[in-house]
């Protein structure tokens, strides 16, 4: 019974956000969860640069953008093609394949003051599948943290939980001088999303970018038979 109320209330309120978010022009009604921890938390400052990972439609895009007004660059990725969206670049690739992270580093140029990731895996319904997924995405926003966060620089972060949530907190604190588990009012839709907001990036396990590996060109010569 309980079970049922729950669910009763959880449709109620995305409806509730469903709406808002047509009403006020925003891409998704996932908007309203950064918005949320944007205003618990403080996220963003004028003239932010920030990297979206995961950002299609571009609801946290939007977000992003405004609180970041004017001065702020935003650039966001996801395995989607994203609609255009004034003033914000994006792309599409596949943030566990080193050919995005070179496009996203390419793309970006400098440092980020924070890194967003609203990445979800394909829910397969399986909980532990789902939630090993979502901490393996985990991992890969953590490396494009290593290599372009700026130091006290901060992280904000959707993971499913699971049993891996602590071995993952436990990088994070490793990186971060505050790591809150938080869940905004917005997101309360599913049991086991939850946001990390990581603060104060302290940037000692810096990974430098690897050079794009280019195929050595063999020599056409060919050794005659009689030099050996
Ligand atoms: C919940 S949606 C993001 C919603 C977005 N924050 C917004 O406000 O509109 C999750 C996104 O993560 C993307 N995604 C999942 N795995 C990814 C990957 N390996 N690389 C890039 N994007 C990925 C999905 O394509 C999906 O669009």
């Amino acid at each position: 019974m309980a079970d049922l109320h729950d669910r009763w209330v959880a449709e109620r309120r995305n409806e509730h956000y469903y709406k808002l978010a047509k009403k006020l022009n925003y891409r998704s009604r996932a908007s309203f969860k950064l918005i949320q921890i944007d205003n618990r938390f403080g996220i963003f400052k004028s003239g932010d640069a920030v990297v979206d990972l995961g950002a299609c439609p571009g609801g946290w895009l939007q977000v992003a953008q405004e609180r970041t007004w004017p001065n702020g660059r935003v650039v966001g990725v996801d395995l989607r093609y994203i609609k255009p969206l004034e003033g914000v670049e994006t792309f599409i690739g596949d943030i566990t394949e080193d050919a995005t992270m070179i496009e996203l580093l390419r793309r970006f140029g400098g440092q980020a003051d924070v890194v967003l990731s609203d990445m979800a895996p394909n829910i397969t319904g399986h909980y532990s599948m789902d939630h090993a997924r979502s901490i393996n995405l985990c991992m890969f926003a953590v490396d494009v943290c290593d290599r372009i966060l700026k130091k006290e620089g901060k992280l904000v972060m959707k993971v499913f939980m699971g049993d891996m949530f602590d071995s993952l907190k436990k990088e994070l604190e490793a990186r971060f001088q505050s790591v809150k588990v938080h869940s905004p009012d917005a997101s309360r839709d599913t049991s086991s999303e939850v946001y990390v907001i990581c603060q104060g990036f302290y940037a000692k396990n810096r990974v430098k970018l690897r050079k794009p590996v280019v195929e050595e060109k063999k020599p056409d010569f060919k050794p005659k038979g009689d030099f050996f």
